[in-house]
């Protein structure tokens, strides 16, 4: 059979779909095994499609279900084939030739009669546009509870626009020479850009890192001499506390996390302390001054750049996210000095992360008060809430590009 241009990366895309929506792998480590074999190019063309594919799986599930007769089932392979043939077409704008002639070789020996005559109808239709597609009902309905509906449409938006690129810089940066924004000290925010060809990649002046996610450590005080970084890897916080001056030390369950935290640290000439090990069993030779939990979670507040969260985090994922956020905590707890400060994180969009975790813990130690954000500690964008904690949800600097969504608290050890 002649090869067919292009066929290949539909193919891994096709695998790495599978991985996400059957195997509940992340997009990522579908690709790993997927795309091993392709070139850099198809690699990425791989991960567009898969990614376009999940930004946007609710609306292009309409859509074929407008042009068949008898709904296609949710894993059937046609179904898929068709969710990366519209997703390309809709998301990256892939002349139809071209979708019709790698898409039908994904079901040669099937039903390709039948996706080519879905195909046919929805292209000669038109597509709606879809600057706004829908999340995932069970996701939008959880969002809609916890945030309201403002923030639903916000993160339909956000689904769809390409997040900006953010750095952090170990010290002072002159965000014009980059030619992007700073939107907070030692931070700069780009268009976009290939990270290596960037002035500095080499020298290590800066990180990739969303500014959300550099939200936590800015509430380490400089005062804090020891600071416990738990949950560190693969170092974002851990770069941004060693360069302002603290000596760190870093735990990490992840070996080959650990390993990047690593490799990071030697290409920003900056130190800490490794270790690696289960926070849950490990302990401390001495308290700390501070410490930063930035906990594992859900993740779904990363849903722009990993939009395979919003099928993986289940109820049960996050359930099990909660409990161990509530267990990391107590640990950290004990390895504070009394007056020293536990800056609590997640990545995550849901309240029973975050929130709930938070308030169950204020409820076990009474030794513990929250300790809001003073004014000049983060962005003057970032409201806390009355309560003391930073929730930040989809449609924050909407104009400037947005962040991830994360929750992050303070609290200070008073007994
Ligand atoms: C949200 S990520 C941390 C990101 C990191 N703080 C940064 O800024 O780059 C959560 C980390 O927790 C680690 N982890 C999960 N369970 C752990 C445990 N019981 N003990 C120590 N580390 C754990 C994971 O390996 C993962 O690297």
């Amino acid at each position: 059979m002649p090869s067919v241009e292009g066929l290949p990366a539909r193919r891994a895309a096709l695998q790495m779909l599978d991985a996400v929506l059957r195997r509940g792998q992340t997009l990522e480590a579908g690709g790993e095994s997927a795309a091993r074999k392709l070139s850099p190019p198809d690699q990425a063309l791989a991960t567009a499609i898969a990614g376009e594919t999940l930004r946007r799986l609710p609306d292009l599930d309409d859509l074929i279900d407008s042009a068949t007769r008898q709904r296609l089932p949710d894993d059937s392979k046609p179904r898929m084939v068709l969710r990366l043939a519209l997703a390309q077409k809709i998301g990256l704008g892939t002349p139809d030739h071209a979708l019709v002639a790698t898409a039908l070789p994904l079901v040669d020996g099937g039903p390709r009669r039948l996706v080519h005559g879905v195909l046919g109808t929805l292209l000669r239709r038109g597509m709606p546009p879809s600057d706004a597609p829908r999340l995932p009902p069970e996701v939008e309905d959880r969002w809609r509870s916890a945030w309201g509906d403002e923030i639903v449409q916000a993160a339909r938006r956000q689904i769809a626009t390409r997040p900006k690129l953010d750095l952090s810089f170990a010290a002072d940066a002159d965000a014009a020479s980059y030619g992007g924004i700073s939107l907070a000290p030692r931070h700069v925010r780009l268009a976009s850009a290939s990270v290596i060809d960037l002035p500095g990649f080499g020298e290590g002046g800066w990180w990739v890192q969303d500014l959300a996610a550099s939200l936590p450590a800015r509430l380490i005080s400089d005062d804090a001499d020891d600071v416990l970084d738990l949950c560190a890897a693969p170092g974002g916080k851990t770069m941004q506390l060693a360069a302002a001056g603290h000596q760190v030390t870093s735990v990490d369950s992840s070996e080959s996390r650990l390993a990047r935290l690593r490799e990071n640290l030697e290409r920003t000439h900056l130190k800490a302390e490794l270790v690696h090990a289960d926070a849950l069993g490990w302990q401390p030779k001495q308290q700390f001054d501070a410490i930063l939990l930035d906990a594992p979670c859900s993740a779904t507040g990363t849903f722009r750049r990993h939009p395979e969260v919003l099928y993986r985090a289940r109820r049960q994922i996050i359930a099990e996210g909660a409990e161990l956020q509530g267990k990391l905590l107590d640990r950290a707890a004990r390895w504070l000095k009394t007056g020293g400060a536990l800056v609590y994180s997640v990545c995550s969009l849901e309240a029973q992360e975050g929130e709930d975790v938070l308030s169950a813990f204020l409820k076990r130690h009474h030794e513990f008060t929250i300790d809001i954000p003073e004014p000049g500690e983060l962005p003057a964008f970032v409201t806390p809430h009355q309560r003391g904690w930073v929730r930040i949800l989809p449609g924050l600097i909407e104009e400037e590009g947005g962040l991830d969504g994360f929750f992050l608290a303070r609290l200070v050890r008073t007994a």
